[in-house]
């Protein structure tokens, strides 16, 4: 951008400070009101018509023009007065300024073009929602994500989601405005269980309800820094899968403190290397069981293979707190490290096959060390959830920095997932029994 360009948009910035925001949400409204005016206009120009016509007769010493549209009043106002209506309900409101605006935070493609505000409505699903669309202008959906914290600065919005339109060349932000935030707690009501076999509820984002299928998504890691609501949030999706007749197995170094009695007598707990060895080696002993039970009946998965069966094999879930924890080798004698390092392999062998045969993995960590967690495993769980966290721990669950740019510093249980949904997880106590 030029100076002068650049003051130009200065100036034009600074001048609208001085006028109230257009709407985030929706349009519809203020372009109503002008469309009521509009007729009101009419009203009162017919019912004035012919005052006007006779006093352009009587007045002396009025030019052609204006003596004609005097006389033909009531057209020319149709005429114009619609010209503008029509350009108004076509354009959104804004327009010029979201353009500004988007150009100060530098969201121009190479030749320097601005996405242009196309349209802003109301989403049908969901009406709390407005849906900003813009034309693309070749910029990647990639890059407004990445300066999706910037972009809700300038345009004074939350960004809900990011999709393109119908083809590339528009961009879709689903928006609420700033104001608007998620509640601080949600209680957990058994009424949020769900009635789908392996679909597991994890809070409610600004859409809605948001939930992980396991059935798709079979493994879920976890991250979040002390106190970001991460042990709450796999403490409540382990006690829907419980619910549902799964067999949890919980790694927990930490002495238990995590889990009440009461999950010592529903899971099986794993406090040390040894028995986190021995119970994963049960796991894939039963995964290869199961693969050559499916492969005998011809059945491509668990659910499946029930159904035909009128087995009940029961799903598996691996759950630890802190994976970090388990699988760390600095400071190990060489025994250990080799414990590890098997533990580390069945945990790869889980990730990598476990979908088909129902035995899934739910890995929380906080502490932002890639080389901990091998990418084998990294790379095979597919659902990432991240709270609050820096950008380095951001970085390793989501691949981005989003959620230590989108989580505020002191929120508790409010998690990001992978494709950018932010949610308030249901706050889920286990110390009463
Ligand atoms: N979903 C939630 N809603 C509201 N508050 C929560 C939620 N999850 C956690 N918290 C609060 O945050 C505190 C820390 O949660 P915890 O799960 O122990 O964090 P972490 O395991 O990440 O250190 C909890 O004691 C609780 O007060
Ligand atoms: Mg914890």
């Amino acid at each position: 951008m030029r100076r002068f360009e650049k003051e130009r948009l200065q100036r034009r910035s600074s001048l609208r400070e001085y006028f109230p925001r257009p709407s985030s949400t929706s349009d519809a409204p203020v372009k109503l009101i002008f469309v009521a005016l509009y007729i009101l206009g009419a009203i009162l120009v017919w019912s004035k018509q012919d005052e006007i016509a006779r006093t352009a007769e009587t007045t002396a010493l009025l030019s052609p023009i204006a003596s004609l549209v005097m006389q033909h009043i009531l057209a020319v106002y149709l005429l114009v007065g619609g010209a503008f209506l029509t350009i108004l309900i076509l354009f959104p409101i804004g327009k010029k300024a979201a353009q500004d605006q988007l150009r100060s935070i530098g969201l121009v493609n190479h030749t320097d073009m601005v996405p242009a505000l196309k349209r802003k409505y109301k989403d049908k699903q969901n009406p709390r929602i407005s849906v900003w669309e813009f034309s693309s202008q070749g910029i990647p959906l990639k890059t407004w994500e990445d300066k999706q914290a910037a972009i809700e600065t300038i345009l004074d919005i939350t960004i809900v989601k990011m999709k393109y339109g119908s083809g590339k060349s528009r961009v879709l932000l689903y928006t609420v405005p700033a104001r608007t935030d998620l509640p601080e707690v949600i209680d957990w009501n058994d009424k949020y269980l769900s009635h789908n076999p392996f679909i597991l509820a994890l809070g409610e984002s600004f859409t809605g309800p948001v939930t992980v299928d396991l059935v798709k998504v079979p493994h879920i890691l976890l991250g979040g820094s002390t106190g970001s609501g991460k042990s709450v949030l796999l403490k409540l999706l382990l006690m829907q899968a419980l619910k549902k007749g799964a067999i949890v197995c919980i790694a927990d170094f930490k002495g238990g403190v995590d889990f009440p009695p009461i999950w010592h007598k529903q899971c099986k707990m794993c406090i040390e290397e040894e028995s986190t060895l021995a119970l994963l080696t049960e796991l894939v002993d039963e995964l290869q069981r199961r693969k050559a039970l499916l492969a005998a009946s011809g059945q491509p998965n668990i659910d499946r293979y029930n159904e035909a069966t009128g087995e009940d094999l029961p799903r598996y879930i691996f759950a630890c707190d802190e994976i970090a924890e388990v699988l760390d080798k600095t400071g190990l004698g060489n025994d250990q490290k080799e414990v590890v390092r098997k533990i580390e392999s069945k945990l790869s062998m889980i990730a990598r096959q476990g979908r088909a045969f129902g035995i899934h993995l739910i890995l929380a960590t906080q502490r932002p060390d890639a080389n901990i967690l091998s990418g084998q495993i990294k790379n095979n769980v597919n659902c990432r959830i991240c709270g609050r966290a820096d950008t380095i721990l951001s970085q390793i669950i989501l691949d981005s920095t989003a959620a230590a740019e989108q989580i505020p510093k002191d929120a508790r249980g409010r998690f990001l997932l992978h494709d950018g949904t932010l949610f308030q997880a249901y706050w889920f106590d286990d110390r009463g029994g």
